[in-house]
């Protein structure tokens, strides 16, 4: 199949890129190599040109004969301040909008999304009576050392998230997130286009970029290490998420791509092992030889308790399972290169 790959020089994207060469598949790798994302001048890898998703001219000169379009360019992390706004709401927002409308030029109907968990919010959690919704936690029962959510002075245990769950975004970053699968589904119903939207759960591996604030915990878990120092473990330590490893991830877009899925169809991509951050961080710490995590009881603001995906739809309509498992992949990731770090906002 003849391939559009955006974000093809970004953390997933290059394993994207390279797991679908490895099946035979024409891509067409393109990356915009924001200076924020990749450094000061830096130059796309081989068979990769440097294009803008905003820049239509440039879209419809590579869409003609293109089967599919792997979407994976877009500024990622939570969003640092309100100054972020303007670079989410223009790669992300924008850009789609831009790709979608070239794609319809081009007859071009099929969208593999990055997608992800962000848009679920503070994800779903259960009470003695069922399943409850969660507002933010409330500051002095976080001060207190209290995290779980709480209803009625009972604290709520976590469920794992179906992709019906209503989006509930938190941070600029899953704004855009919720936006760009919005633009997705309302292409799709007026040109009767598909979009599979892979919503990626804590992505890790070779080749993740270094300890930013846009960084995700592994990677800055991973840092610490690498320079001597002790993880710090926010919270208890307990916090639920489900790392999955990126050539995980690779494999899952190869799938989408290649099953050709009808409809609008969003996917949790995940391992299906949730791990608590604090193994997480015992397992890194483990497998590089020390120092200990320590547990600091402090609290990040605007992070969210638990976030676990639930597995079975992606394996139900996409056949997709994680092949690694975290404990092993995490334990492989205490040694495998980082990519260094850029100045600001990371692109993907
Ligand atoms: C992260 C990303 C989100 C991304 C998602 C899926 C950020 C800030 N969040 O969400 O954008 O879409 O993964 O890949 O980029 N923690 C520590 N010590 C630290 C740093 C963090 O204990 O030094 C804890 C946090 O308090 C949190 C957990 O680790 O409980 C996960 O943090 P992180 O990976 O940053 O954010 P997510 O909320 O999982």
């Amino acid at each position: 199949m003849r391939v559009l790959l955006t974000g093809a020089a970004g953390f997933i994207g290059s394993h994207i890129h390279a797991a679908l060469r490895a099946r035979g598949h024409d891509v067409v790798a393109v990356d915009l190599m924001l200076p924020a994302a990749h450094g000061p001048g830096a130059q796309p890898p081989a068979g990769v040109r440097r294009v803008d998703v905003r820049d239509a001219a440039g879209l419809d000169l590579l869409l003609p004969g293109v089967d599919v379009v792997c979407h994976q360019a877009a500024v990622v992390g939570a969003g640092v301040d309100a100054q972020d706004a303007p670079a989410y709401a223009g790669h992300n927002d924008y850009g789609t909008a831009v790709l979608l409308a070239a794609m319809d030029r081009a007859g071009c109907g099929r969208l593999v999304l990055a997608s992800s968990m962000v848009v679920y919010g503070e994800g779903l959690y259960r009470g003695p009576d069922g399943i409850v919704e969660v507002a933010g936690r409330r500051s002095d029962d976080l001060a207190a050392g209290r995290f779980e959510h709480r209803r009625h002075g009972v604290a709520l245990t976590w469920a794992p998230v179906p992709e019906d769950t209503p989006a509930r975004p938190r941070s600029l970053y899953a704004a855009s997130k919720v936006a760009q699968e919005h633009y997705a589904t309302a292409w799709a119903a007026a040109t009767g286009g598909t979009v599979t939207a892979l919503r990626y759960h804590n992505a890790y591996g070779p080749g993740m970029p270094r300890d930013t604030p846009y960084s995700g915990v592994a990677a800055i878990f991973r840092s610490a290490l690498a320079a001597g120092r002790a993880p710090q473990v926010f919270e208890d330590g307990r916090q639920m998420r489900d790392f999955v490893h990126v050539t995980d991830i690779a494999a899952a877009n190869v799938a989408a791509v290649e099953a050709a899925l009808p409809g609008v169809e969003p996917l949790n991509i995940c391992s299906g092992q949730p791990i608590t951050i604090g193994d997480v961080a015992r397992t890194l710490a483990a497998a590089h030889g020390g120092p200990e995590p320590v547990v600091t009881g402090a609290v990040r603001s605007g992070d969210v308790r638990h976030i676990v995906a639930d597995p079975a739809r992606a394996r139900q309509v996409l056949g997709f399972t994680a092949r690694i498992d975290p404990a092993a992949g995490l334990a492989e990731f205490a040694s495998a290169p980082l990519r260094p770090a850029a100045a600001g906002v990371t692109v993907g």
